[in-house]
């Protein structure tokens, strides 16, 4: 059961001030933006990321969006054509989200976009996600502040609800303006839809299949999945196999020798990608408890297996 007292600091400097200071630590803040409460971690540092699964319960491992004060900052993370920079001059700042291609040296850890190509970026418009941009001088990878499963938090007191003493700080800014997440954009189709309507869309758009994009993120068809063949539950390497470790069974690469499934969350998809660029044929991984955020891992690895 969730503390039903956690923290929380009215919006001001003091606020911004502390969660910047926990930002650069490596921990996760809620914070509103105008569409819900996020709840936000620096987006290059892969165990503060995997802070905001565990911190979630979430049993998958979906892409986040990147939260980033201007277009100028985006534009260091992301490539923009015509049509995305349109989009980003009319609703930017704004509820609107736009998945790019990823920059090679853009520096994000590989769990905030579960190892794709692409980025989902977007520039808030609400006071205090700025500040606390501005403040922590960081990408902000932070999708909505609840359980996973719970409803979207449009106060600070539903995230204290959901979420209690999983989140060290909440910063109280009242209501959030719109309710609902931002609606996100992939060249011309809309994958979520939002605050902004697609007739508001400066060129026809098309609607991805119903549901696809929200009841079942992490069943996107653009996860990332290593080509060669992973075979799960390993207790040993077998011949041309690159193992991937796991506590006392240490591989090729080792997700966390000492059984920390947050350091393994984190490490995750950077070793399916080195595994996958090895000279080995195929990938073997070792059994990976189920418990808290063994279980996002074990559903990726699934997914990654059954192809
Ligand atoms: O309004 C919002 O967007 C809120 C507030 C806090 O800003 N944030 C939010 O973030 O809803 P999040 O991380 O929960 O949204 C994640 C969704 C994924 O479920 C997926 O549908 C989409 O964004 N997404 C993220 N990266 C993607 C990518 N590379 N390709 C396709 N879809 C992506
Ligand atoms: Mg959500």
């Amino acid at each position: 059961m969730a503390d039903p007292n956690p923290r929380i600091l009215p919006y001001g400097m003091a606020a911004i001030d502390e969660a910047a200071a926990r930002i650069a630590r490596g921990e996760c803040v809620a914070v509103p933006t105008e569409t819900v409460y996020g709840l936000a971690a620096d987006a290059r540092n892969a165990t503060a990321v995997a802070g905001i699964y565990a911190a979630k319960g979430r049993p998958s491992f979906n892409p986040l969006i990147v939260h980033v004060p201007d277009l100028a900052a985006a534009e260091r993370l992301a490539v923009f054509d015509a049509d995305a920079r349109a989009l980003a001059a009319r609703f930017w700042p704004g509820p609107l989200t736009l998945v790019l291609p990823l920059r090679a040296d853009a520096g994000i850890a590989a769990l905030v976009t579960a190892g794709l190509e692409t980025i989902a970026l977007r520039v808030p418009r609400h006071r205090a996600m700025q500040a606390l941009l501005a403040a922590s001088g960081a990408p902000l990878a932070a999708p909505s502040a609840n359980t996973s499963n719970g409803l979207s938090p449009t106060r600070a007191e539903h995230v204290a609800r959901s979420l209690g003493a999983r989140v060290p700080l909440i910063i109280d800014d009242g209501a959030c303006a719109a309710g609902v997440e931002s609606t996100i954009v992939a060249g011309r189709t809309i994958l979520r839809p939002g605050p902004i309507a697609a007739a508001d869309l400066p060129f026809p758009v098309t609607r991805r299949a119903e549901g696809a994009a929200i009841t079942a993120p992490g069943q996107l068809a653009t996860h990332y999945a290593p080509v060669k063949p992973l075979r799960l539950e390993a207790t040993k390497r077998r011949a041309g196999e690159w193992l991937i470790g796991y506590d006392s069974l240490i591989g090729d690469d080792t997700l966390s020798a000492s059984g920390d499934l947050t350091e393994a969350a984190a490490r995750l998809f950077d070793a399916l990608h080195r595994a996958d660029a090895s000279d080995a044929r195929g990938i073997a991984i070792a059994p990976i408890p189920h418990a808290g955020l063994g279980e996002a891992i074990n559903d990726r690895l699934t997914r990654a297996a059954h192809r």
